[in-house]
C-alpha cells in the first residue's frame, strides 16, 4: 500500500492566545516569541458546545439489521452506540443546536459574529451551504458563511481557517461548526460501514485575542488526493448524477476501503501531531490531552503507541457516538473541557483524518 514516510503536509503556524489568562504556562514566553509573528492577532477558543440526537442505536439494535455482533463492533472498534437524527433533522437543525450552546458558553450573540464556517459532507443539500443555513437561522449578520469539505478532517480545516482570518483581522469573531448526518448516507446493508456511523454536532467561538501565551498556537493541514477512492460517496454530484442507475447500483452510500485507511489514520495522525510539536518547540511530554479523531479505538491506540503516549493523556468517546465524522473533534473537545480535564496553561492538540484524504491538527494553549 502506498503509504508515503512522509507525507506532504501543508502548514501554517500562527500564534495565539486566549481568555484565560490567571495561570499562564511555563511554556508562555517561548511560545509568544517564537509563534506569534508581529502584527499578527491571537485566536482563541472562548466557548464550545456539541448537540446529540436523542434516538441510540446500540449494538444490539445492529444486530438485527445486520450480519454483526456486539462483541465484534466492540472488540474491533470499541463502539457500543451512535446516535441517529429524527427524519426530520438535516445538518443545519444539528448545527444550530450546537452553534447555540458554544454562544451561550462564549457569552457571545449571533450579531458578533463576522465570519461562519460549517465542516460537513452532508449538509442539507448541495446548495446553499449549510453555513448560509445556519446564518440565518441564527439570526447572525450578512457576513461571510462557507461550508469545508474535508471529510473527518473538516473542523480542524474550518478552525485553521478561523485562526488564519483572525491572524490576519480579517474576522474578530468566527463561529466554526462541525456537523454530520451521517445515517443519510449509510448503507444499512453494509455492515463494512453502517457499524462505525453515527449523527452529531459540534461547535466553537474563536475570539481575535491580545493575549499572545494561549489560544490556538499551530496548525498542520495535509491531503493527498490520489487516495480518494479509498473514502467517497460516488453518486450525487457531477460526476454521477442521480438516475435510476446511480440508485439501482447504491452510489449514493458512503463506500470506505477501511484497511487502506486504518494505515493512512494512524501514520498522518502521529506525524500531524509531531510537526506540531516541532512548529511550537515542545514535547510529547507536554501535551495535557490529545484529542484524536474518532473513527476507531484500535487507531487511536496505534497513534498512542507510535507517540509513546499512555492512553489517559488521549480523549476516548468513541463508544458513546461512533465515528461523526467532522463533529468528533469539536464534541470531544467539548465533553473534554466540560469534564474538568483542560485546565488553564494545558496544552491540547485536536488532530483528525478523513475522506480526501485529508489530515491534519491544531494546537492548543488553553
Ligand atoms: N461485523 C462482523 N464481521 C465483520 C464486520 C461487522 N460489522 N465488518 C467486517 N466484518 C468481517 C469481515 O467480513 C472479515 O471477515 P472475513 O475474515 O471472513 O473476510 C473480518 O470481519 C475482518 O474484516 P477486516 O476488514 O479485516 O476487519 P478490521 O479489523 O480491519 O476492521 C474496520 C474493519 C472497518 C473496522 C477497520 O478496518 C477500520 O476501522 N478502518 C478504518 C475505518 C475508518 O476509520 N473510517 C473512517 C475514516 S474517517
Amino acid at each position: 500500500m502506498p503509504v508515503h514516510d512522509e507525507l506532504p503536509l501543508t502548514e501554517q503556524s500562527t500564534p495565539t492566545d486566549a481568555q484565560t489568562l490567571l495561570h499562564p504556562s511555563p511554556h508562555a514566553d517561548r511560545l509568544a516569541e517564537s509563534h506569534v509573528p508581529k502584527g499578527l492577532n491571537s485566536a482563541v477558543i472562548t466557548g464550545t458546545g456539541f448537540y446529540m440526537p436523542e434516538k441510540v442505536l446500540t449494538n444490539a439494535d445492529l444486530e438485527k439489521m445486520v450480519d454483526t455482533s456486539d462483541e465484534w463492533i466492540i472488540e474491533r472498534t470499541g463502539i457500543k452506540e451512535r446516535r441517529i437524527a429524527r427524519p426530520e433533522q438535516a445538518a443545519s437543525d444539528l448545527a444550530l443546536e450546537a452553534a447555540r450552546r458554544a454562544l451561550n458558553d462564549a457569552h457571545t450573540r449571533p450579531s458578533e459574529l463576522d465570519l461562519i464556517l460549517v465542516a460537513t459532507v452532508t449538509g442539507d443539500m448541495l446548495f446553499p451551504s449549510t453555513a448560509c443555513l445556519l446564518q440565518d437561522r441564527l439570526g447572525a449578520p450578512k457576513v461571510g458563511a462557507m461550508d469545508v469539505s474535508a471529510g473527518c478532517t473538516g473542523f480542524i480545516y474550518a478552525l485553521d481557517t478561523a485562526r488564519q482570518h483572525i491572524a490576519t483581522g480579517a474576522a474578530r469573531t468566527v463561529l466554526v461548526v462541525g456537523v454530520e448526518v451521517l445515517s443519510r448516507i449509510t448503507d444499512w446493508t453494509d455492515r463494512g460501514t453502517c457499524v462505525l456511523l453515527g449523527d452529531g454536532s459540534g461547535a466553537a467561538v474563536v475570539k481575535q485575542s491580545e493575549h499572545k501565551h494561549v489560544g490556538i498556537v499551530a496548525g498542520v493541514l495535509g491531503a493527498d488526493g490520489s487516495r480518494g477512492v479509498d473514502l467517497y460517496m460516488p453518486g450525487g454530484g457531477s460526476r454521477h448524477p442521480a438516475t435510476e442507475e446511480t440508485l439501482r447500483k447504491r452510489m449514493h452510500y458512503l463506500k470506505m476501503n477501511g484497511n487502506a485507511i486504518f494505515k493512512v489514520a494512524v501514520r498522518s495522525m502521529a506525524q500531524t501531531v509531531t510537526q506540531l510539536l516541532d512548529k511550537i518547540g515542545a514535547k510529547p511530554e507536554d501535551i495535557k490531552l490529545l484529542i484524536p479523531h474518532q473513527a476507531n479505538l484500535r487507531i487511536i491506540e496505534a497513534v498512542a503507541k507510535q507517540l509513546h503516549f499512555s492512553m489517559d493523556r488521549v480523549f476516548v468517546n468513541i463508544q458513546k457516538y461512533a465515528n461523526t465524522s467532522s463533529a468528533t473533534t469539536i464534541i470531544a473537545l467539548d465533553e473534554a473541557r466540560k469534564t474538568g480535564l483542560i485546565g488553564p496553561g494545558d496544552l491540547t492538540m485536536l488532530v483528525a483524518f478523513g475522506a480526501g484524504l485529508t489530515w491534519g491538527g491544531v494546537a492548543i494553549r488553553w
